[in-house]
């Protein structure tokens, strides 16, 4: 299980995280909500090592990660498919999927699920990242972290910008990883209708604080909706 406690970050002098906490467990999906630069990605960012926290602390399977590199994490189960995807544009398809097996483990090679889930980067292995579509791009991005085998997946905005038949293919992994996988997921989402539909537990920001949590049902939609308006 995922425990982010209470965590602060900055940029600088700019408080860019205040007091945040959170939970994933195995199994279920906890969708992050909020306007526009309230610090969502800073959250996943955190999570995965990119950005060194102030204060709190994160918890990874009972262990604190806090002060691990970003590729310790991705050794002990983290995997992290980034806003935008930043796949590879020169590498293949292949390549890019290979990209991940350095935090696999050892003597592993990508696993054909991946081609089960998402039979079309199968068909374009030899083909270069960059001549993939949004939404081809972003099951690449998402084939990649499933490469290094995660136990947590944290996904930023994997919808944005992409079809809605690739965004029903995604929602469709994305429920299977949690639900018979017994994968922890955690999701980035603009949009409250989809991630309502998938969440098990909600965590709604604003300006760098969970204004409001808990499990999807227990929520005031309305006062969800409220924060997410401009
Ligand atoms: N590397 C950085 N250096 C300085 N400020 C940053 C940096 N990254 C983000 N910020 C600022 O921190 C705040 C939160 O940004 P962040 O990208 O985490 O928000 P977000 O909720 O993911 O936004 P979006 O919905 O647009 O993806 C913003 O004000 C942003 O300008
Ligand atoms: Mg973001």
């Amino acid at each position: 299980m995922l425990r982010v406690e209470n965590i602060d970050l900055s940029y600088g002098e700019s408080i860019c995280l205040r007091g945040v906490s959170l939970e994933a467990d195995p199994g279920s999906i906890t969708c992050v909500l909020g306007r526009n630069g309230v610090g969502k990605s800073s959250l996943m960012r955190s999570i995965v090592g990119l950005e060194r926290i102030r204060g709190g602390k994160i918890v990874w399977e009972g262990k604190d990660v806090s002060a691990m590199a970003a590729s310790e994490r991705a050794r002990a189960g983290i995997g992290y498919v980034p806003q935008g995807r930043e796949i590879f544009p020169f590498l293949t398809v292949q390549e890019n999927l290979e990209t991940a097996l350095a935090a696999a483990p050892r003597g592993s090679k990508v696993p054909d699920e991946i081609f089960e889930l998402f039979p079309i980067l199968k068909q374009f292995l030899g083909r270069r990242g960059g001549d993939l579509s949004g939404g081809q791009q972003q099951q690449l991005a998402i084939g990649r972290a499933l490469t290094a085998r995660p136990r947590l997946l944290i996904l930023d905005e994997p919808t944005e910008g992409i079809q809605p038949n690739i965004i029903k293919d995604i929602a469709r992994v994305i429920r299977l990883l949690a639900k018979e996988r017994g994968m922890a997921v955690v999701l980035v989402e603009q949009y409250f209708e989809f991630a309502r539909e998938l969440a098990d537990r909600i965590a709604v920001m604003v300006r760098g604080e969970v204004a409001l949590g808990g499990p999807v049902d227990s929520l005031d939609n309305e006062a969800v909706r409220k924060l997410l308006t401009v």
